[in-house]
């Protein structure tokens, strides 16, 4: 019965410093201690060997034993599933500040996920057509976002009276500029002027970037857009070159993904170029059979293009004798919206990150 006694103070103690780091352990000390074969039960057995007379001191024993053990796997238990919650998710890790000690924490759990941004889907197609034309040669240039008049307009065959100034909605800049007043760029055709104005052909170069016009924000018009112009200057530039470079842009862009895509050159009216053209590519959105992108026609228009005027070049000293060129100005948003089905120009600049992380671009 003595020899009984000190063994259960042995196990106390070896209880007492027991530690569980997860719930399997936790189970596994409800097991050993608590189960049916358990170390309490088979204890309890002992019973039978305790003369009559010290029994009830023996059960006294006994039963606050049971009552020890028990109360530890509880304290166990509680432990553990704190802990879980602690290390279950990002937000649940540090709801109180308390710093952890090691033994609270399981370092073999995965850490909390990092979510990796991508590319916005204008700069992923942005970058797709400047990667085409760069592999025919033409190397990348910019311009100023905020433009004088003659940047914009005049250089571009535009005089200040002009109607075709109508076409675009400017935004001025209510400050005083030398070439006339400051305004938001309305196309791209400001940086051929700025091109023209600081190299000497042969030019090559295409320039991507945001323009501005006073439109009403609606699902087809935007206050800014995109555009990527390109300009080519050599002897002998014919319409035949502006023509095969603009196919080969868009079997790049759009075939054979698309398949049979077909394209048209319509006659067109710009200031800066004569003659001049808009392309249509048949509408991928309903494979030409007519829908609310292409207005029921087929076709959506996705570039304005021409032989560069020849007093643009005159404009900026180029012999129009000698050089001729072609240049062409294409929306990104409009070629996103073919390739992505996007019907709605808002969405581009909302931000809404269930809009955006649609999109995966090598580019
Ligand atoms: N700048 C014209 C536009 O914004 C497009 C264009 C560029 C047309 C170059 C012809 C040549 O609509």
């Amino acid at each position: 019965m003595e020899q009984l006694v000190q063994q259960i103070n042995a196990y106390r103690q070896e209880i007492a410093v027991f530690e569980a780091a997860t719930p399997d352990v936790v189970e596994e000390f409800r097991i050993k201690y608590l189960g049916t074969k358990g170390l309490v039960k088979m204890i309890m057995g002992e019973m039978r060997n305790v003369p009559n007379d010290r029994k009830k001191e023996f059960g006294q024993v006994l039963n606050e034993f049971k009552l020890f053990v028990e109360s530890k796997y509880e304290t166990l238990k509680a432990n553990n599933s704190k802990q879980q919650t602690f290390l279950s998710g990002r937000k649940a890790c540090l709801p109180d500040r308390q710093a952890p000690n090691d033994k609270q924490i399981d370092w073999s759990l995965p850490g909390a996920p990092i979510s990796v941004g991508t590319r916005h889907p204008l700069s992923i197609v942005r970058n797709q057509i400047v990667s085409i034309f760069r592999r025919l040669g033409f190397a990348v240039a910019e311009g100023p976002e905020i433009e004088d008049d003659w940047h914009n307009f005049g250089a571009m065959n535009l005089p200040e009276d002009h109607p075709a100034r109508d076409m675009q909605d400017t935004f001025y800049i209510n400050h005083p500029a030398e070439g006339g007043a400051w305004l938001l760029r309305t196309h791209t055709s400001s940086v051929q002027a700025r091109v023209m104005e600081t190299q000497k052909p042969p030019i090559r170069v295409i320039c991507p970037g945001r323009v501005y016009r006073n439109e009403t924000i609606s699902a087809r018009a935007h206050c800014f857009f995109h555009q990527v112009e390109g300009l080519y200057i050599d002897e002998n530039v014919s319409f035949a070159d502006l023509k095969q470079t603009l196919y080969f842009f868009v079997q790049e862009m759009f075939g054979p993904a698309f398949g049979g895509i077909k394209v048209r050159f319509r006659p067109s009216y710009f200031p800066f170029t004569e003659p001049s053209a808009e392309m249509d590519i048949s509408c991928l959105i309903c494979g030409g059979n007519g829908c609310n992108i292409c207005k029921h026609t087929g076709w959506v228009e996705i570039l304005g293009s021409g032989m560069v005027h020849p007093t643009v070049l005159e404009n900026f000293g180029i012999d129009s004798n000698k050089y001729t060129g072609f240049a062409f100005g294409m929306g990104v948003e409009r070629i996103t919206q073919l390739k992505y089905q996007v019907n709605d120009l808002r969405l581009y600049s909302q931000n809404d990150v269930r809009f955006l992380k649609q999109f995966t671009g090598v580019v």
